[in-house]
């Protein structure tokens, strides 16, 4: 990991709110476009409410960096957030969860920050040989809230834990079907095929936005589990409990702290989201 003394080259983040008065809305953010995958199911479960995205590009991929940069990059974007109007959160990063959330939390202890980790329970319930392998980067399986996770749910069975690093940044490129990215995908899937696991967690947000090809890499026998419905569930109860009245059209706002056009190609080609414009967010 990155373990850098000098101050991080952080780009101000614009906190000036789109003209008009601030609607409340459910901020979510990642390093880059995975949050996409949590977005979408934050829709389904949320139709009514609005939705402010942030994809912090410009410092993307988190999972190479120190847990001193990730916390700082995660409470810049939260105060952005709070300031458009977001009434809770959503980080929408495992490696920003593992680091930040607690940080956030302390911060601001009476707004909710609903996080994503790797699904270490459901795995254990799932696995039929006691083989679980878990692809993550390398910040999130380095953290000890994964570590705790393991402590906690994984000690009867056998986890093999993968690192991927280098796929953030391959995803964040846009192109999912290149032969690169299928190179990278093969070499981390091969340990974890000749372990002979049968469940695999996808612990970054990124990675369901190429499962097909993980999948392919693993073999069909393997069951691949990611928790992005179980975090949407989860968000809703949260919102619900604000009781907070929504109305009108609930918009999604996309914004990214570098070039917003692959944000945007992605919102609008894997998610179907075809009229959806996203803007930068760097002044
Ligand atoms: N989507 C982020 C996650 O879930 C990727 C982190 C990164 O930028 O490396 O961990």
């Amino acid at each position: 990991m990155t373990t850098s003394t000098s101050a991080p080259p952080f780009a101000p983040l614009s906190s000036a709110p789109a003209a008009g008065p601030r609607v409340p809305c459910i901020g979510v953010f990642d390093s880059g476009v995975g949050g996409l995958t949590v977005l979408k199911a934050l829709r389904e479960q949320l139709p009514g409410v609005p939705l402010h995205y942030v994809a912090d590009t410009a410092h993307a991929p988190y999972g190479d960096r120190s847990s001193a940069y990730i916390v700082e990059r995660s409470v810049r974007i939260a105060e952005h957030l709070r300031h458009l109007g977001a009434r809770m959160a959503v980080v929408a990063c495992n490696t920003a969860t593992a680091h930040a959330v607690q940080a956030m939390r302390e911060r601001w202890p009476d707004w909710p920050v609903v996080g994503i980790e790797p699904g270490v329970k459901p795995a254990v319930a799932a696995t039929r040989n006691g083989r679980i392998g878990v692809m993550a980067t390398t910040a999130t399986i380095a953290s000890r809230r994964f570590e705790q996770l393991v402590e906690a749910h994984a000690r009867d069975v056998q986890l093999i834990s993968q690192p991927c690093p280098g796929l953030v940044s391959l995803i964040e490129q846009g192109d999912l079907r290149s032969a690169e990215l299928g190179d990278l995908i093969e070499r981390y899937c091969a340990p974890l095929r000749e372990a002979g696991v049968d469940t695999v967690l996808l612990g970054c947000t990124h990675y369901p936005l190429v499962q097909s090809r993980i999948q392919a890499a693993l073999g069909e026998h393997v069951t691949l589990l990611n928790i992005e419905d179980a975090v949407a569930r989860q968000a809703r109860r949260v919102w619900e409990g604000l009781g907070i009245a929504t109305s009108g059209d609930a918009t999604v706002a996309l914004e990214s702290t570098g070039d917003p056009t692959p944000l945007q190609r992605l919102a609008r080609e894997a998610l179907g989201w075809s009229d959806v414009v996203a803007t930068r967010a760097v002044t």
